[in-house]
């Protein structure tokens, strides 16, 4: 999705905009643009294709000035061309504007001024922006205005957005400030020593600062060198707390790997163990104590939902099975998407449950909203601090994966999981009625994770090995029953974002239903077992698809022998609640290595954003 990136102070903005643009690459974008600002001069270079195409046009070394603002966009309105790039002029040359979001009322706003004399040049929604704030800034007499005027102006153009938008304004009458906006859109402002940066997402900035202020809903900043000031919707001054943000920066280093998801894959045993380590106190006990949620409380709910969209909802899909067998409460998980349009029967007994790697994604904040309104308590999992989804939540977990670069979710999708567990212990624990026997079992397991993450890592040389004779197929099938179809659909995920390879998942009692009609001489079929109790089973419906002529590969905690299998990768032995955190690894691997030999993009998938922003 677009990003925002912005600096004000004493140096040269545009390195540091074209760095700040590189790092936000990882969203998915087909754009990019830059203005900034010297001596009351607006200058603006844009184009479609890549960041550092920016460097070579021309104008480039003519973008001069202090104060800058920038964009990746990531094409809603109007197909990728320099015009419709962002940032957007108003027809006087006066504001330039960035926007991330969609405003919805665009056509409505253009007619009226298109009336008022207004010319458009673009296809996009977010031309309409700078105009508007052109067509108040008019309204004001005097020209010599400070800077409230400026902001007058902006707020005034805000309060006829419908939509979702972040955006940052320049004015050549006010060369020496940024003015910010926010609705459903994230934005933070991090700052730094006489100097400011602005930034659609953390990582783009945290090369220079780790103290970020997070904007709220419809609140705006005025920022200078040297200073922000936060206003509300009715421009009343509002004060905000500095938040440090503990992230390394070098952890959005590549570190030697060659893409970002290698990286990311390999960092699993490091991320889960910091996830799990963050909610153990100093006896080793599990510590949730800042969810206050008493046994009374989860003795009378009716259900738990888990509502996220993509790889989260897999993670939460992972877990629903442990939650409902431990803590025997219903739990439905569901696509955000589906959830917010479908009149859900949530109310105040109901507890849902926010799965989001950043915290941004507009379907599951739309379902955190609607749940909060129908009375449920609301809790976030999330790996960014700070994000929306966890201001919003009653309670927030986080995942301590780290930043996650490409595209491809891994190391959180694995810390979810693993955070989820936990929590459903924890929740048993509360309840206590839970087997205790088991409980202590799986408290093991959660704390074996990380070696035997490590351990599953070894597959990469077989996975190779096997992705060489698949990586020109069209169709490929994952099987798996219980909890390892979960692991299926989200190894089928990972191979569509990255190969471009066609994949299904399927519950492998299922197969006969229909989707065995495609299964022809060699068809590649992958086969998961990892769970004791459907082992024969699951072995049974393998059989079936060799008999057809498929190709398989399996990825078992078993000792199996049977020599009809294509390939065997041996994972190690854990409780079946969490399996699906060791048996996704070479599954990864196996996405990542197929899109290496077809010479794909792994980092950057095409037309996939890291953060949607928008529905
Ligand atoms: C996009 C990403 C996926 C991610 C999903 C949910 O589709 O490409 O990797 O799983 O959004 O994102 P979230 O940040 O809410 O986990």
């Amino acid at each position: 999705m677009c990003g925002i990136v912005g600096y004000i102070g004493n140096k040269t903005a545009c390195p540091i905009l074209i760095a700040g643009l590189t790092n936000l690459e990882y969203r998915g974008y087909d754009s990019a643009g830059i203005s900034t600002i010297e001596k009351n001069v607006l200058s603006v270079l844009k184009d479609k294709g890549r960041v550092n195409n920016l460097k070579n046009l021309s104008e480039f070394n003519s973008l001069k000035g202090s104060v800058g603002i920038a964009h990746t966009r990531w094409a809603t309105h109007g197909k990728p061309s320099s015009v419709n790039s962002h940032p957007h002029l108003d027809n006087s040359k006066t504001f330039s504007v960035v926007h991330n979001g969609i405003i919805e009322n665009y056509n409505e706003l253009k007619n009226f001024l298109t009336n008022k004399g207004f010319t458009f040049y673009s296809e996009t929604d977010t031309e309409v922006i700078p105009n508007l704030i052109s067509y108040y800034y008019q309204e004001f007499p005097n020209k010599n205005k400070d800077v409230s005027v400026f902001l007058s102006a902006v707020q005034k153009a805000c309060k006829e957005l419908i939509g979702s938008y972040a955006i940052e304004v320049i004015s050549k009458d006010f060369p020496d400030y940024i003015i910010v906006a926010k609705k459903n859109s994230p934005l933070v402002i991090g700052k730094g020593v006489k100097e400011n940066y602005i930034a659609s997402d953390i990582p783009a900035i945290l090369e220079y600062t780790k103290n970020f202020y997070f904007l709220e809903e419809n609140e705006f900043a005025v920022i200078s060198r040297n200073n922000v000031e936060f206003f509300d919707s009715s421009l009343n001054k509002i004060s905000k707390d500095l938040k440090e943000i503990s992230w390394d920066s070098n952890a959005t280093d590549k570190n030697g790997f060659e893409d970002y998801m290698l990286k990311e894959i390999y960092e699993q045993p490091d991320s889960i163990r910091n996830t799990i380590n963050s909610r153990l106190n100093e006896n080793g006990e599990y510590d949730f104590s800042d969810l206050k949620l008493s046994k009374q409380y989860l003795k009378n709910i009716n259900k738990i939902y888990i509502l996220a969209c993509g790889t989260a909802m897999h993670a939460g899909l992972a877990v629903k099975n442990t939650i409902e067998k431990l803590c025997n409460i219903i739990t439905q998980v569901e696509v955000a998407s589906e959830f917010r349009y479908r009149n859900p029967l949530v109310d105040s007994n109901t507890l849902c449950i926010f799965v989001s790697q950043s915290g941004e994604t507009a379907d599951t904040l739309a379902a955190l909203n609607l749940s909060k309104e129908a009375g449920a308590k609301t809790i976030a999992i999330t790996n960014v601090v700070g994000s929306s989804i966890t201001r919003l939540a009653d309670y927030s977990v986080f995942t301590h994966a780290g930043p996650e670069i490409a595209v491809a979710s891994t190391k959180a999708y694995t810390c979810q999981v693993t955070l989820l567990n936990m929590l459903a212990i924890h929740l048993a624990e509360t309840l206590g009625n839970c087997d205790r026997e088991l409980i202590n079992t799986l408290k093991l397991n959660v704390l074996s994770l990380p070696n035997k993450v490590q351990e599953c890592l070894n597959s990469d040389d077989f996975i190779k090995d096997f992705a060489s004779r698949i990586y020109t197929e069209k169709d490929v099938f994952f099987l798996g029953r219980g909890i390892d179809y979960t692991t299926a659909l989200e190894a089928s995920l990972k191979l569509k974002e990255i190969s471009y390879i066609h994949s299904e998942a399927y519950p492998a009692g299922e197969l006969k239903h229909g989707p065995i009609a495609l299964i022809e001489n060699g068809t590649t079929v992958v086969s998961i077992i990892t769970d004791k109790t459907l082992t024969p089973k699951s072995i049974s419906n393998t059989q079936e698809v060799i008999t057809r002529g498929a190709k398989t590969l399996i990825i078992t905690n078993e000792h199996l022998s049977n020599s009809n299998f294509d390939t065997i990768i041996n994972i190690p032995e854990v409780h079946s609640f969490v399996s699906p955190i060791l048996a996704i690894i070479p599954l990864q691997l196996l996405a990542y290595r197929i899109s290496k030999n077809k010479n794909l993009d792994v980092d950057k998938p095409r037309n996939l954003a890291k953060s949607v922003t928008v529905e």
